[in-house]
Parts: structure tokens; C-alpha cells; sequence
């Protein structure tokens, strides 16, 4: 399924939070958002997911949903947002719980889910007697057990340390490779970016426009061969141009406003 953007543009009372963004997530890929602070990653996905009504523009969902899906649409936070009063399998029926499924389709799903996310040995455990990265194979499976088309990711590696980001996010190419369902990715970092994303899109400094949209050419599943290494370095080279004059002009106006104030 793919997920259309066309003309959106966000104001929250006078800051202006987006203006004018068109693009897609085309069906079965991976689309990374990147950008500076505040620039309206976080606004941009809310408008997607249809949690936030963008001031202006418009998004469209085309092609056929997944067979068995019961949202076509789901988030994974960055926070994780579990409940602690709940197990690892409660959160996970939490996705499920206003739907009518029969309890052995609920059941199986679950299974499914945990199964594949790696917490089958965690189902009984609360949140709180987890790792970060555990917290956030729920926050994923949770996500996954409604079967959806897109998957909307807001920085889900980024509160956990750099080993379980690296061991999370092999998982998650690897679950991905073998299902294709298209994602939207934010995140802050480019080598997070340029590991999963198919194409890459940088916004610029508030308010938030598009400024390019960069496609990796080279198989997820190539990456880390060395022959991959020239092209990713030239990919690299030429995102960290647009992302660091965006940055340098978004540093100086926070460093004038301070001077001003
Ligand atoms: N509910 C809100 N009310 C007013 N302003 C808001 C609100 N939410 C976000 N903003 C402002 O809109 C701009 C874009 O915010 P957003 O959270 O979308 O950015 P972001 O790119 O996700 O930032 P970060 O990289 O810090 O996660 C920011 O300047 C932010 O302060
Ligand atoms: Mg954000």
C-alpha cells in the first residue's frame, strides 16, 4: 500500500510547522524522514497517521491492503508507550482489543507476533522487568499484530544505546525483507538511515520543506558487503551536505535568538 502526501502544510497557532511537503511512501519500501530539531518530522508522521489534521494539503492511502489487516495504519513511539500494569502479551492484545476477532485467531496472532519480534520466552514479563530494546520489540510487535500495510516510525531506536540499536535494527531489516510492508522511518541519525532506508528525504530547518529526496540504490541486504562501500560513502557525503548547512542555519538562529533575548 502507499501512502501519498501532496500539499501539506502545518501551522500550530503562528509557528509554522510544515509548509508545502509532497511525497510518498511508495508500497513496500522504506522511507527515511530526516531533518534538524523541530523542523516537523514528528508533525509530518502525525499528519500521516491521521492523528493530526495538516492546516492545509491532503493524504491519500492507494493500493490494496495487506490480506487479514485489521488497521492499515500503525505507530511504533520512540517512548515505547507500554503499559507497566500490563504484560508483554497484554500490550501486545491491547492493538487488538477493538476488533472482533474469535479468540483463536487472537491468540494465534499474538503468538505470531511475539514469535517473530523474539519475546516468545516473554510473554508473562511487565515491561519494567525489560531492557529498552526488549520494551521496544513490544512497542514493534504491538504494531505488527494487526497486520498493517504502513508502518509509521517516530525514532523507534533512538532512546536505546548503540549496541541494542544495531542488534534492533538487523532484526527489523530482517522481519522487513521477508514481509515488505511500507514504512515511514524518522530519525535524527544518517547511518540509521542510510542502513534501512530505500529512500531517504531531508526536510529543512523550520518551517519544514522538502529539500531532497535521496535513493540508496544499493539492496538493504548489501550493505555491509564491501563492495556497497563506495556508493554508501558518496550517499553519505551528499546527505550530510543538505542535513549540515540545515543544521548550521537552524544553530545560528537559536544562538542569535538566545543573543536577543
Ligand atoms: N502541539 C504543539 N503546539 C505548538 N507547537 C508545537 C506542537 N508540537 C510541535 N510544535 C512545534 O512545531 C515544530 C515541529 O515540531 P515536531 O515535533 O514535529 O518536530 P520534530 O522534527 O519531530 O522535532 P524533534 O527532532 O525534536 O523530534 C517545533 O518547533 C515544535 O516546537
Ligand atoms: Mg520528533
Amino acid at each position: 500500500m502507499e501512502l501519498i502526501v501532496e500539499g501539506v502544510s502545518h501551522r500550530y497557532g503562528d509557528v509554522t510547522a510544515l509548509d508545502g511537503i509532497d511525497i510518498a511512501a511508495r508500497a513496500g519500501e522504506i522511507l527515511a524522514l530526516i531533518g534538524p530539531s523541530g523542523c516537523g518530522k514528528s508533525t509530518l508522521l502525525g499528519i500521516m497517521g491521521g492523528i493530526l489534521a495538516p492546516s492545509a494539503g491532503r493524504v491519500m492511502l492507494a493500493g490494496e491492503a495487506r490480506a487479514g489487516t485489521l488497521n492499515p495504519l500503525t505507530y511504533v513511539f520512540q517512548d515505547f508507550a507500554l503499559l507497566p500494569w500490563r504484560t508483554v502479551e497484554g500490550n501486545v492484545a491491547l492493538a487488538l482489543e477493538h476488533h472482533r476477532l474469535d479468540p483463536g485467531e487472537r491468540a494465534a496472532r499474538i503468538d505470531d507476533v511475539l514469535a517473530r519480534t523474539g519475546l516468545g520466552d516473554f510473554r508473562a514479563a511487565f515491561p519494567k522487568q525489560l531492557s529498552g530494546g526488549m520494551r521496544q520489540r513490544v512497542g514493534i510487535a504491538r504494531a505488527l499484530a494487526v497486520k498493517p500495510s504502513i508502518l509509521l516510525m517516530d525514532e523507534p531506536l533512538s532512546a536505546l544505546d548503540a549496541q541494542t540499536r544495531e542488534l534492533l535494527m538487523e532484526d527489523f531489516l530482517a522481519l522487513w525483507l521477508r514481509e515488505r510492508i511500507t514504512a515511514v522511518w524518522v530519525t535524527h541519525n544518517l547511518a540509521e538511515a542510510l542502513r534501512v532506508a530505500d529512500r531517504v528525504a531531508v526536510l529543512s530547518r523550520r518551517p519544514g520543506r522538502l529539500r531532497d529526496v535521496v535513493a540508496i540504490g544499493v539492496p538493504q541486504s548489501e550493505r555491509g558487503h564491501d563492495a556497497a562501500q563506495r556508493d554508501l560513502a558518496a550517499l553519505h557525503d551528499r546527505l550530510w551536505a543538505l542535513i549540515k548547512a540545515e543544521a548550521q542555519v537552524a544553530e545560528r538562529e537559536v544562538a542569535d535568538h538566545g543573543a536577543a533575548g
